[in-house]
């Protein structure tokens, strides 16, 4: 197959990406309010996430039986040709019904990734992205922003219960103190996406896992911008810290974050 068979697992990852949305579009559409569980102090869970992630990893088998997945519910295997799946990010989002969540898919091939596709259902946004490829939103190639100060830029920071508060508030303190603007829009992959189409400058988070983040970190490498080592000391089944920006703000980002010194 072409590239080893990455143009055959671009095509899949585009499609599968494109049918899990619309399934999460139908399950978002007549979900009952109020009818999600937490699976744990500030996470939470859907009966979708499971359902979405069984028809991505049902797919994946079918078309390459050999590949290994990774995924948020399920876990899964790693091998040198592993999917690493979000059937939904922003689940929190999606249960308290906010349209602002999307499906993320990755493909690591020896210990890289090579492929990165986030969906937005509720948009219509499809964010793709292959290494040496250039990255697009619906076809259209993307660029991180030109921005070259911080007090012009703006950037999201990520937050869960898996660190401490303290040094949330911390690090948004020093963020903010370099001018900076601040959000946190409850989908780590979506903030992503948004550095990589120039919409936000940088996106920073203490810890998050590989299922989150490696499509949109090739997202913004792909459109010209920086990201942390993610999966160095073993990322991709532990998570670590991410980093991701547009170049000029890499030097102030790295200090106020602490993360990829
Ligand atoms: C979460 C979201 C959130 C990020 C968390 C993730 P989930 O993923 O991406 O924005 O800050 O670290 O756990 O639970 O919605 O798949």
């Amino acid at each position: 197959m072409t590239g080893h068979g990455l143009e055959a697992r671009y095509l899949a990852a585009s499609a599968i990406a494109r049918e899990a949305g619309d399934l999460m579009r139908q399950r978002f559409e007549e979900r009952e309010a109020g009818t999600y569980k937490l699976k744990g102090h500030q996470d939470y869970l859907t009966e979708a996430d499971g359902e979405v992630e069984r028809l991505i990893t049902r797919r994946i088998a079918e078309a390459f039986p050999g590949d290994t997945v990774f995924g948020e519910e399920g876990g899964g295997q790693f091998s040198a040709q592993v999917w690493v799946i979000d059937p939904i990010d922003g689940t929190a989002n999606f249960a308290r019904g906010i349209p602002h969540f999307c499906v993320s898919i990755a493909f690591v091939r020896d210990g890289a990734t090579a492929i990165g596709v986030i969906c937005n259902p509720m948009t219509g946004e499809h964010f793709a992205a292959r290494r040496g490829g250039g990255a697009t939103l619906n076809g259209r190639a993307m660029k991180v922003s030109a921005t070259a100060e911080m007090r012009q830029s703006t950037i999201e920071l990520g937050w869960s219960m898996r660190r401490p508060m303290e040094h949330y508030v911390a690090m948004l303190g020093r963020v903010v103190a370099t001018g900076a603007g601040f959000r946190r829009s409850g989908s780590g992959a979506l903030g992503l996406a948004y550095v990589a189409d120039g919409r936000i400058d940088g996106y920073a988070e203490l810890h998050i896992n590989s299922w989150d983040t490696l499509a949109g970190l090739l997202l913004v490498e792909e459109a010209g911008g920086w990201g942390n080592d993610f999966l160095a000391n073993d990322g991709l089944a532990r998570g670590n810290p991410v980093l991701a920006c547009t170049p000029a703000l890499r030097e102030a980002l790295v200090q106020a974050t602490g993360i990829g010194r």
